[in-house]
Order: structure tokens, then C-alpha cells, then sequence
């Protein structure tokens, strides 16, 4: 495992099926960092709106989202809503269809946003989601944004969902991409947008591992 600085912040921001979940994981792995999956705790605030139907009554929701608890485990695999285990609901196309909705919420923003705030200050991370290299991190020493063609990140997705025996079609899947894509980039609050000084990572064509190999170079080169 590469060492690096005790306190160092990496901020990864990206669309869908970029990549970046799993990019980042590696990172972490290979050198020893916290690793936050920022998508994760708007999707199980999504969780919490179908829990208690309070989908379309946002006030509620926004109550319920200060009350709430929402923890990490395994270094960020696992995430648990109050006291229940919800890494594999947050993924159901339920929850898919819904969070982009429920994310532009600048009230549920805020909530979200503080509490990753809280986790970057404990140590060394590496965070990656839509607003982390504009917002969340706006000072973290490492900035990246992967991306990669609607087509080859719908091509990702659907043998993703075809591994789970989820019953869907790549059209389906492209559609959906392309329509959160379309979501999260024309929000007025925190859209998904480079920051001016990240480094871009066109992932189309490229193998995790590639990916992983180039932004541990750049942190081991300017870390030097
Ligand atoms: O990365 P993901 O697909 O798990 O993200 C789920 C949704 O959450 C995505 O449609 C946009 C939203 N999101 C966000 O608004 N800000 C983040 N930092 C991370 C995710």
C-alpha cells in the first residue's frame, strides 16, 4: 500500500455509470483511505421517502432526513439507515427512477452535504459523487471528473443489472441514464458540472484497473 499525507481529501465527481464508484473504491483500497459513496446517502433518503410514503410530501421528508441516521460500514461497502441494513434496497429500480428527484432538494442538499462535511474532516478520503468537487471538497488537494459515452456507460449498467438477474433491456437502461444525466445536469442547485480545476478522466474504452493505475500516478506524482 502506498503511504501518503495523514490528511489528504480526494474529491471524484462523474455521471452514472461512469465509473467512478468503482474507480474510487480501488483508490481507496490501494492507498488506504476512507472511502464516502455520496450517491449512496441520497439514494437511502430516497429509501426513507418510499419507507414513509412521503414521496411527494417534501416538508416531512426533510424533517425525517434531520432525525435520520445514516452510517457507513466495511469502509463505505455497506450503509445503514437508522438501524437497518439497506445496501441492497437503495439499488432497486424504485429507488433509480425516484433520486434524482429527491437530490435536487436544496434542503435535503444541505443536510447531506454537512454530514459528508463531518466524515472528511476524521482523515484521509476519497469521496466521489456529483457535487463533491464543486461543494462538498471545494479545497480537497485531489480533484477528478470521469466520464464516459451514454452508450458505453448504459453498456456498464445493464451487465451490472444482467449479473443481478434484473430483467431489463440496454435501450431501457440508456433511456434511464440518459434521462437522470439530463436531471442532474439542469438542476438549479448543485448541478453535476468539472470543476475548472479537475483533472477530466474519459473512461470510454478504458479498463477500471487503467483508470485506477492513472489517478494513483497522479497523486504519488504531485504527492511527492
Ligand atoms: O452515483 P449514484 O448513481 O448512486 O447517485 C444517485 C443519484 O444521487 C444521482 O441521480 C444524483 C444524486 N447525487 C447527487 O445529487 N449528488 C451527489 N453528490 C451524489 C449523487
Amino acid at each position: 500500500m502506498t503511504k501518503i499525507a495523514p490528511r489528504v481529501t480526494i474529491a471524484m465527481d462523474g455521471p452514472a455509470g461512469s465509473g467512478k464508484s468503482t474507480v474510487a473504491r480501488l483508490v481507496a483500497e490501494k492507498l488506504g483511505l476512507l472511502y464516502l459513496d455520496s450517491g449512496a446517502m441520497y439514494r437511502a433518503v430516497t429509501l426513507l421517502a418510499i419507507q414513509n410514503s412521503v414521496e411527494e410530501d417534501i416538508s416531512t421528508l426533510i424533517e425525517l432526513v434531520k432525525e435520520c441516521n445514516i452510517d457507513f460500514r466495511d469502509n463505505g461497502q455497506r450503509i445503514i439507515l437508522n438501524t437497518e441494513d439497506v445496501s441492497v434496497q437503495i439499488r432497486s429500480p424504485e429507488v433509480n427512477k425516484l433520486v434524482a428527484d429527491i437530490a435536487k432538494v436544496p434542503e435535503i442538499r444541505h443536510e447531506i452535504v454537512r454530514h459528508q462535511q463531518r466524515i472528511g474532516e476524521n482523515g484521509s478520503i476519497i469521496a466521489e459523487g456529483r457535487d463533491l468537487t464543486t461543494i462538498v471538497f471545494p479545497n480537497a488537494d485531489y480533484k477528478f471528473y470521469l466520464d464516459a459515452s451514454v452508450k458505453e456507460r448504459a453498456k456498464r449498467r445493464f451487465a451490472d443489472l444482467q449479473a443481478q438477474n434484473v430483467d431489463t433491456t440496454i435501450d431501457a437502461v440508456e433511456a434511464e441514464i440518459s434521462a437522470r444525466d439530463e436531471k442532474d445536469i439542469s438542476r438549479k442547485h448543485s448541478p453535476l458540472r468539472a470543476a475548472d480545476d479537475a483533472i477530466r478522466v474519459d473512461t470510454t474504452g478504458k479498463t477500471i484497473d487503467e483508470v485506477v493505475d492513472f489517478i494513483v500516478k497522479q497523486i504519488k506524482t504531485k504527492n511527492k
